[in-house]
């Protein structure tokens, strides 16, 4: 069961990802906010969520309009349900959202919520319950952290019994518990997850049936919140699958970032060519693998190799690796050894291990 001490661990609030006056206490005024940043709001957020655009666009204008204060004041500042399939940018984008915004990020798991008497884990219990002095995990966190982006992972898991609560969350902007506590939760996106619907949309990404998604998605979501439920949902958004262009990047982009860490680590220079990519973001693939797929299998077909090879030697601290393709799979090979201060040193330049792995890597 989620409590509040592994509620607020999942949620440090990123308070440094805004340049000025968008720390938390001063979020709810629109007067002090960096404006600037939203002009290229929508490239940021595409740059690091790889081909979802739709999603993107989608979230920057709730992030806009809440910003600029054009929002409506008397619910909460967004109820978002975002539905795809597994490992294609969800989570990852309700957290983005909370970090732009500067947040604390409020995550609970649904599917721990999936019994009749979850009600009271949620609100704590009633007058005369042995525990009512407790105050229950949203209630608690909402007067803890008043603005925030609270999370409902995998919606579709949680009891029916937690909808109620919901409905007046999402209509009100408010919260009561059993003891007659009320907690305002206006300055709040709500986001809920769900996979629901992921055979559908795999499907319309291959041009076959659907003439339109969301009429083909809406009775599925109808089905599991009521119509009033679901009728509180400011938007839903549908992920998409992954196409091929984007596992290629985002295999890339992983690439870069466990290679960095190598580099910041162990001072060993990783190189590598586009082929290198292909093969990884290719190799056993399937149309409908998530991301999350594509970086432990970076990681299962980089690191054993890399480590064996230190292991025996091949290469060490200060030298240039680069890794290549086989017909049998991947390989590495020393590039050069870091023995000699000269050469250090260029290794060492920023401008230098930028073009290492910026440049194309074939020629190295
Ligand atoms: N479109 C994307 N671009 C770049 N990275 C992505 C993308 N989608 C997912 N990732 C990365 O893959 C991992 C899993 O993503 P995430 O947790 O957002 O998946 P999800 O859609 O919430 O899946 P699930 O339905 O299983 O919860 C994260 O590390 C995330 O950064
Ligand atoms: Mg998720």
């Amino acid at each position: 069961m989620m409590n509040l001490m592994s509620l607020t661990s999942l949620t440090s609030p990123t308070m440094s990802s805004l340049s000025v006056n968008t720390t938390f206490g001063s979020f709810q005024n629109p007067k002090v906010r960096n404006l600037e940043r939203l002009q290229d709001l929508e490239q940021r957020f595409n740059a690091k969520l790889i081909g979802q655009e739709t999603a993107v666009n989608e979230v920057c204008s709730v992030i806009r309009h809440i910003i600029t204060g054009f929002h409506d004041e008397s619910v909460p500042y967004g109820v978002l349900l975002f539905a795809g399939p597994t490992g294609v940018g969800k989570t990852e984008l309700a957290k983005m959202v909370a970090e732009e915004l500067a947040v604390p990020f409020l995550r609970y798991d649904m599917s721990e919520y999936n019994e009749k008497d979850c009600q009271s884990t949620l609100l704590g219990s009633g007058p005369g319950y042995r525990d009512s002095e407790k105050g229950g995990n949203l209630i608690k966190s909402l007067q803890e952290y008043p603005v925030a982006v609270v999370l409902f992972d995998e919606i579709e898991k949680a009891h029916p019994s937690i909808f109620p609560i919901f409905l007046q969350l999402f209509s009100e902007g408010r919260i009561t518990d059993r003891m007659r506590n009320t907690v305002t939760a206006k300055n709040v996106i709500f986001i809920m997850t769900t996979n629901l619907g992921s055979r559908e949309i795999f499907r319309d990404l291959q041009g076959s049936s659907a003439p339109s998604l969301s009429a083909v998605l809406r009775p599925l979501f109808v089905d599991i919140f009521s119509p009033e439920l679901y009728g509180r949902i400011h938007k839903t958004i549908i992920f998409n699958n992954l196409k091929d262009d984007s596992l290629v990047k985002i295999t890339e982009n992983f690439m870069m970032t466990l290679m960095q860490e190598i580099y910041q680590r162990k001072n060993i220079l990783v190189c590598w060519d586009h082929n290198v990519i292909e093969y990884l973001a290719h190799s056993k693939s399937s149309p409908e693998m998530g991301a999350r797929e594509i970086q432990n299998r970076v990681r299962d077909l980089t690191l054993p190799i890399l480590s064996k090879s230190y292991a025996s030697q091949l290469f060490s601290e200060g030298d240039i690796i680069t890794f290549y393709t086989q017909s049998d799979g991947l390989n590495i090979k020393v590039l050069s050894k870091g023995k000699k201060k000269s050469q250090r040193h260029f290794v060492h330049s920023t401008a230098h291990y930028d073009f290492y792995l910026s440049s194309p890597r074939s020629k190295l």
